[in-house]
């Protein structure tokens, strides 16, 4: 029988952990209250997580290899954040991480709680399209915020979730990415992660944004449906091998907190030219279809509330708050070649 002790499964991985070598099943017992069988029990259900566990007769057990698990365990180990991480509360399956934070949030949930799910029956990303989520392969994240800002400036937040990553993407793992408007994070063009911002708010103040992470870590070129095979990569296809979920997700948190920080201390700014630094996007000309109408212009930059600025060949400035944005295949003569801030 497998045991559901989940705290004394904890605390006899701790004592595992605290040891190099190995720990008599005597020492387990008496520090624990257990019988030797019992222990064997709570051994076998770490095995069942992953944790490969030696066993030696007269010796007793050593922890050998840990899993690359989305446990809060693994994932607060040599973790470096310092006050916004709550609760990471970790699931096999849910329909979304970001329905899961939405539903606990509304029941009160803090900032800072985190949501993550080894696969999503109904993963989406904006516009309500499908985000594809198989088991065990990526990171499906979604943080609970409360900040004290008008609602105008929630889509910030996005971008501060598209460069916390992108950070991580190029410090940790060496792949430097692309950010494409609104909430695309991109590597040689291909989808590699995407962010899913969600509010609930009044007219003049936020109650609280779930700010969900969707990125391809170990998924693998097979893995991808065909659908989306010339538009989505992953870390391990473009590294060449897997990488830890694990450790992605330790630095990811730790990046989310940083950048939180600065926009909380800084206003939006700072978040914004990051932001802008990674899409490249000033003096692009591009398609906007922004609800039911398509615009095209060059890019001017992002506005300090992160609206997407837009001149039109006929000299008029939009500001765009939503849309998906491509590259125009036609570009007037005179524009587009000349950055704005030139
Ligand atoms: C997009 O590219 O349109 C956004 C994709 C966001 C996917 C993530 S996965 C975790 C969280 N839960 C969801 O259902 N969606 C987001």
């Amino acid at each position: 029988m497998r045991t559901r002790d989940y705290s004394l499964n904890r605390a006899i991985l701790a004592a595992l952990e605290e040891r190099r070598g190995y720990v008599s099943g005597e020492d387990l017992s008496g520090r624990f209250g257990l019988s030797r069988a019992a222990i064997w029990k709570h051994i076998q259900a770490l095995r069942d997580d992953g944790y490969e566990i030696k066993a030696k007769p007269h010796q007793g057990y050593v922890l050998v290899e840990r899993p690359d698990r989305l446990s809060s365990h693994e994932i607060r180990r040599n973790l470096r954040t310092a006050g916004l991480i709550g609760d990471i509360c970790t699931f096999e399956e849910v329909t979304s991480t970001n329905d899961k934070a939405y539903e606990m949030a509304l029941h009160g949930a803090q900032e800072g709680v985190v949501v993550i799910a080894e696969s999503q029956t109904q993963g989406r990303g904006r516009l309500n399209r499908a985000w594809f989520s198989p088991h065990g392969k990526n990171l499906y994240l979604s943080v609970i915020l409360r900040p004290l800002i008008p609602p105008r400036l929630v889509p910030v937040l996005t971008y501060l979730g598209a460069i916390s990553t992108a950070e991580v993407l190029s410090d940790t793992f060496s792949l430097d990415v692309e950010l494409k408007w609104p909430n695309d994070v991109l590597r040689r063009g291909k989808k590699i992660a995407g962010l899913l911002n969600e509010v609930k708010a009044e007219t003049d103040r936020v109650d609280f944004v779930v700010l969900g992470f969707g990125v391809n870590l170990n998924l693998d070129t097979e893995t991808l449906p065909r659908e989306i095979h010339e538009k989505a990569t992953s870390v391990m296809v473009e590294l060449g091998h897997t990488v830890s979920r694990v450790e992605f997700t330790r630095r990811l948190l730790e990046s989310i907190e940083t950048w939180y920080n600065a926009f909380l201390l800084q206003g939006a700014i700072p978040v914004v030219q990051k932001w802008e630094s990674l899409a490249r996007i000033r003096g692009a000309f591009l398609e906007v279809k922004s609800f039911d109408d398509v615009y095209q212009g060059v890019v001017e930059g992002l506005d300090h509330d992160g609206t997407l600025l837009l001149r039109k060949s006929s000299g008029e400035r939009m500001r765009v708050i939503a849309g998906d944005v491509t590259k125009a295949s036609v570009q007037p003569p005179g524009m587009g070649e000349k950055r704005s801030d030139d």
